[in-house]
């Protein structure tokens, strides 16, 4: 990270490592989805668990976890490195929902998500939960607003 991405004190600021997170979860969005147009619909959850510095090597690891018909979830997990003592910090965890576009900008289908293994199917179940409970809060709230 660079002097123009921190604050006085070294520490980069929140905004910028969402940036990261948002351009490379688009990425497997875009690639899942083979649609060159996906949206950031939301941003479910936004953990920053330690600090990055100046200097550090940040890398973001994204999978995507859930499909529906035309949305995505991609969860992400973001490691900053000290190159010169090799110390890793994973600094901060999202997930991050896309939608694909059509060429009307309206929402498009994208293909299923196939598991390789237990361990995936696993990952895509728990995503599935988390995506019928947001459904069910999604609706309560529509139906208590005025
Ligand atoms: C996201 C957006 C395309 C959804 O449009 P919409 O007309 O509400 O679409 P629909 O109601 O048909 O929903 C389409 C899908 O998006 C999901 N979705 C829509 N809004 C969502 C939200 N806020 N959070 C999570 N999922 C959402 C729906 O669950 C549905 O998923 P599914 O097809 O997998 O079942 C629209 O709200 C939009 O364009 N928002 C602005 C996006 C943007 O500018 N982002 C920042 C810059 S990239």
């Amino acid at each position: 990270m660079e002097l123009i991405d921190a604050n006085a004190h070294g520490n980069v600021h929140g905004g910028v490592i969402m940036r990261m997170v948002d351009e490379s979860a688009a990425l497997v969005a875009i690639k899942h989805s083979q649609s060159p147009t996906v949206v950031t619909a939301r941003v479910e959850r936004f953990d920053f668990l330690a600090p990055a510095f100046i200097g550090d090597v940040v890398s973001v690891h994204c999978e995507m976890r859930y499909v529906g018909r035309t949305s995505m979830e991609v969860g992400v997990r973001v490691v900053a490195e000290d190159l010169v003592t090799g110390e890793t910090r994973h600094i901060a965890s999202s997930n991050v929902i896309y939608v694909a576009l059509d060429e009307k900008r309206k929402p498009t289908p994208v293909p299923p998500l196939v598991p390789a293994d237990d361990e995936e199917k696993a990952i895509i179940e728990r995503a599935r939960t988390r995506h019928m409970r947001r459904q069910k809060i999604d609706e309560e709230l529509t139906q208590t607003k005025d």
